[in-house]
């Protein structure tokens, strides 16, 4: 028999785990580890009651659903796990991705956590069952009680859409709502963390927490899990990567790090500290009337996010001003139009009105980082990372925008300058093992990890074989990394590439038409077990790559459209369609 009961205060892969461990072990292992648990305990603050050999409360289940595409509602899942535990419920937790339905039904208690991308839409693992949750399949979820988070980013239109519409379905599906919804920004530990609190006083069962229940603190990170502390680094290389007559600017960015490395793995991305552009916020200042004030520049500069506009935004600006056009652009639902291609300093500059700092400090939120693709292998830089950063820049409304942090990089940002970065892994974006074959399809800094992929293979002596599609604008002038990948087809390290060059032909041709010329090698890879990756932009590309692989389904094996789809849902199903788009 387990030593450790069905009923103990973990999860069931933890309960497994600890039976490995404390099963075999031996009278004297047993003692000493009793020991060391009390000892540790107390050292720690004695904040145990710990009763081992009575018999435990029946723990409470509680099944946490995330939707995720980034980790953040992954994360808080885990963290809404562990205090759940300290209540003596029994938490689990299941990424959207792996749904049954038919689980929800009998779930007693149920969170959602789930973020929100594209324009409104759910992330991308989670986007199958999601549609399932909204069609008319969907089982009843009567007396479920459940509560849902949602995260977002207030500068998209369609703000935390896929919380919303789930929170809407699960009480049309008979849910009890037992906690109200909460819509996140991308500022949202706090308030995230609040909201859990408060859900799970709402979801356990009243006698909770005076059980017999033994607390343990999991604040700690396991010893095995990677160091995602912000670290700094020293810019060692900074070139760009397009040739000068291109209308593109792409920075290939070479970071080493001060201490240890970060432990990155292939697919793994580095969000990356910005400051905004002093000539901006000087604009804006001044605009506000406010150009003297020194400290409020540095704020602004440093660490607020100056340039979003959104209908909070507005909201506050009518709150702190009482602005009758601001107010009436809202009541007359105009206002979602007007923001579309604006940003801070436009409602600043069309809507003038008396300003302080503490009211202009108000339309702001923290300056959040940005994420950038690892474009390197450990294996063979040790201790640098490097990324690919193209340059935003675009003219809407009659003025000239460039995006934050893509231009702190490309303008600010110099060889010997330092920045501050922190790991975001994506175990979601890994590679398969080295025996397996891989198609990468990335356009643009698609093909960033690419490159992370094709560095660790070549490392490890990968035997399975690997292909590329990349495209950008012009063979001569957007060929990113064009030198590395000669290389790597000479040595073997990429077994084949395909490219889409769009603007050297009167015809535009992208990744997905050479995926088309190329369906029966594509398919016949895919039979024989290889993983499918794509990587860059989420609004066309990830969607027409997709679209493409179902039609070459359907033409070199000859199914119908419904037949073709199952094949690609299927990739998805078994994990080898994975995306990682933006
Ligand atoms: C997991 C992940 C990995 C990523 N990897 C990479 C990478 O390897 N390389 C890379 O370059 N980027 C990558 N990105 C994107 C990156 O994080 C930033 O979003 C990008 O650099 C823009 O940031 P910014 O601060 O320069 O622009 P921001 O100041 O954030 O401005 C961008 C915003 O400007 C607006 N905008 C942009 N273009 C237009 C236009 N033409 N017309 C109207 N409005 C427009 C949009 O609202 C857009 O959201 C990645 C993103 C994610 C989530
Ligand atoms: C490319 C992209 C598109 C996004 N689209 C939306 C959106 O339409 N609405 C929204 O509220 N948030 C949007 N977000 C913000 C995310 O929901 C937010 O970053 C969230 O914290 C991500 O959570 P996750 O890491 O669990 O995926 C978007 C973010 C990115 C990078």
């Amino acid at each position: 028999m387990s030593p450790i009961p069905k009923t103990a205060p973990f999860a069931e892969e933890e309960i497994d785990l600890l039976n490995r461990v404390v099963g075999p072990a031996t009278p004297v292992q047993r003692a000493w580890l009793a020991g060391f648990l009390a000892g540790y305990d107390a050292a720690q603050g004695g904040a145990v009651t710990a009763q081992p050999a009575a018999p435990a409360r029946q723990a409470e289940p509680l099944t946490i659903v995330y939707a995720s595409e980034s980790g953040n509602s992954e994360k808080l899942a885990g963290d809404m796990a562990k205090s759940a535990r300290k209540l003596g419920l029994k938490p689990t937790i299941i990424d959207m991705a792996d749904l049954d339905l038919a689980v929800l039904a009998k779930a007693k208690r149920l969170v959602v956590i789930a973020a929100t991308w594209g324009e409104g839409e759910p992330p991308g693992r989670a986007a199958r069952v999601y549609h399932e949750l909204m069609g008319q399949g969907a089982p009843r979820l009567d007396g479920v009680e459940f509560g849902v988070l949602a995260l977002g980013d207030t500068a998209y239109a369609e703000f935390c859409a896929i919380g919303r519409k789930i929170d809407e379905r699960l009480e049309a599906l008979g849910g009890k709502r037992v906690v109200d919804r909460i819509d996140c920004d991308l500022d949202f530990a706090e308030p995230a963390g609040k909201w859990i609190g408060g859900a799970l006083k709402a979801l356990a069962p009243a006698d909770a927490g005076r059980g017999r229940v033994i607390e343990v603190d999991f604040s700690h990170k396991p010893s095995a899990a990677p160091s995602t502390d912000i670290v700094e680094a020293e810019i060692i290389e900074h070139t760009n990567l397009n040739s000068s007559r291109s209308d593109k600017e792409t920075i290939h960015l070479a970071l080493r790090f001060d201490g240890a490395t970060p432990p990155y793995e292939p697919g793994a991305s580095l969000d990356l500290y910005a400051e905004n552009d002093p000539a901006y916020v000087d604009e804006l200042l001044k605009l506000a009337g406010l150009s003297g004030d020194e400290r409020l520049r540095d704020e602004f500069i440093t660490s607020r996010d100056v340039t979003t506009l959104s209908l909070k935004t507005l909201e506050t600006y009518v709150e702190k001003t009482g602005h009758q056009y601001v107010k009436a652009l809202i009541a007359n639902g105009e206002a979602k139009d007007w923001i579309a291609g604006r940003q801070l300093i436009d409602l600043i500059a069309h809507f003038p009105i008396a300003l302080d700092a503490d009211k202009l400090h108000a339309l702001t939120r923290p300056l959040a980082p940005r994420a950038y693709s690892i474009a390197s292998s450990r294996r063979e830089f040790e201790d640098e990372a490097h990324l690919l950063v193209s340059a935003v820049r675009y003219e809407t409304h009659g003025r000239a925008r460039k995006g934050v942090a893509s231009n702190y990089v490309a303008e600010r940002l110099k060889k010997g300058a330092r920045v501050r970065v922190q790991l975001k892994p994506n175990r979601h974006f890994a590679l398969p093992p080295p025996d397996q074959d891989i198609v990468m399809v990335g356009p643009g800094t698609g093909v960033a990890p690419f490159r992370a992929f094709v560095q660790e293979r070549r490392a490890m002596e990968a035997k399975g074989r690997s292909w590329l599609f990349f495209g950008d604008r012009s063979f001569t002038h957007d060929f990113l990394y064009q030198l590395d990948w000669q290389d790597a087809l000479k040595d073997g390290a990429l077994t084949r590439m395909d490219v889409a060059f769009s603007r050297d032909t009167p015809q535009k041709v992208y990744v997905q038409h050479k995926m088309l010329e190329r369906r029966r090698d594509l398919i016949e890879w895919l039979d024989s077990g290889a993983y499918f990756y794509v990587c860059g932009d989420a609004k066309a590309m990830a969607k027409d790559v997709r679209a493409t692989l179902v039609r070459a389904y359907a033409d070199v094996k000859q199914l119908a459209p419904e037949a073709a789809e199952q094949a690609v849902a299927g990739l998805e199903r078994e994990k080898r369609y994975l995306q990682d788009v933006y």
